[in-house]
């Protein structure tokens, strides 16, 4: 490691340079340069296949990598439709701004292609569901229907978007309260989710994919609990 003395008005400071990283500051990247970036550092990435319907009813269905789970009290999931280079609202946030309702879809091996298919800049108005080939079922609290390959679907009312940034590639974290699940019995054969049933697929950095398959999965069992609270001695 060397420390090198870094003097830039205001800032003075020591800096330690560990020579075998590159150091890169986002404000000096094109936005499309940071976006690739993004995509490698934070991965692999579950894939939220997303299901909405127009104000008209029109259905429609994309993958939104930018997911996650964030709360259990109540259930809650966030992904982020980003805004698109011409910098307007992809079809997936027009409608779920328009109608608070969507269903997101769990990713396996098996549909890798339809989703791709799916991820095409169709024509708003133009059903993915039809070009791609997935099964529409119904839904139970929301009006979007989930996908019937999907072994896990999850119903969610929208609670709040967040936009950050303005124009092409900012980011729109759309937060959504689980409603309803549904899971297939074919991955909870007994009552308890047997991951090895699922074959999840998840998103990296360019055209790279991870499958969660056999191979790949471990167990590794959570450290015993600490009572923080015990009495001293
Ligand atoms: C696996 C995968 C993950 C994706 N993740 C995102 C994402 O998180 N955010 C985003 O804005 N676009 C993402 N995309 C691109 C969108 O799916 C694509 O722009 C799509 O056309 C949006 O559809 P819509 O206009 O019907 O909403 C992803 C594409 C693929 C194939």
């Amino acid at each position: 490691m060397l420390r090198v003395w870094v003097a830039s008005w205001p800032l003075v400071r020591w800096e330690e340079i560990v020579p075998e990283f590159l150091g890169i500051d986002p404000s000096e990247l094109s936005m499309a340069d940071a976006h690739r970036l993004l995509l490698h550092c934070v991965a692999p990435r579950p894939i939220a296949f997303t299901s909405t319907l127009s104000p008209e009813g029109v259905p429609n269905l994309a993958p939104f990598s930018y997911f996650m789970a964030g709360g259990a009290n109540p259930p809650s999931v966030a992904i982020s439709p980003l805004t698109d280079r011409a910098g307007g609202p992809k079809d997936t946030l027009r409608n779920i701004r328009a109608t608070g309702e969507y269903v997101i879809n769990v990713v396996t091996y098996s549909m890798r292609e339809r989703m791709n298919t799916a991820s095409a800049e169709w024509p708003y108005g133009i059903s993915e569901w039809e070009q791609a080939g997935f099964t529409p079922a119904p839904s139970v609290k929301v009006r979007p229907h989930r996908v019937l390959e999907s072994p896990f679907a999850i119903e969610c009312r929208l609670y709040q978007i967040v936009s950050h940034g303005e124009g092409p590639l900012s980011g729109n974290y759309v937060i959504g309260e689980v409603v309803y699940f549904h899971v297939s019995r074919e991955v909870m054969p007994e009552g308890v989710i047997d991951v090895r049933r699922v074959d999840y697929i998840a998103r990296m950095g360019g055209d790279w994919y991870a499958r969660a398959s056999r191979e790949a999965l471990f167990e590794m069992p959570r450290p015993p609990r600490v009572e923080k609270d015990a009495p001293a001695g």
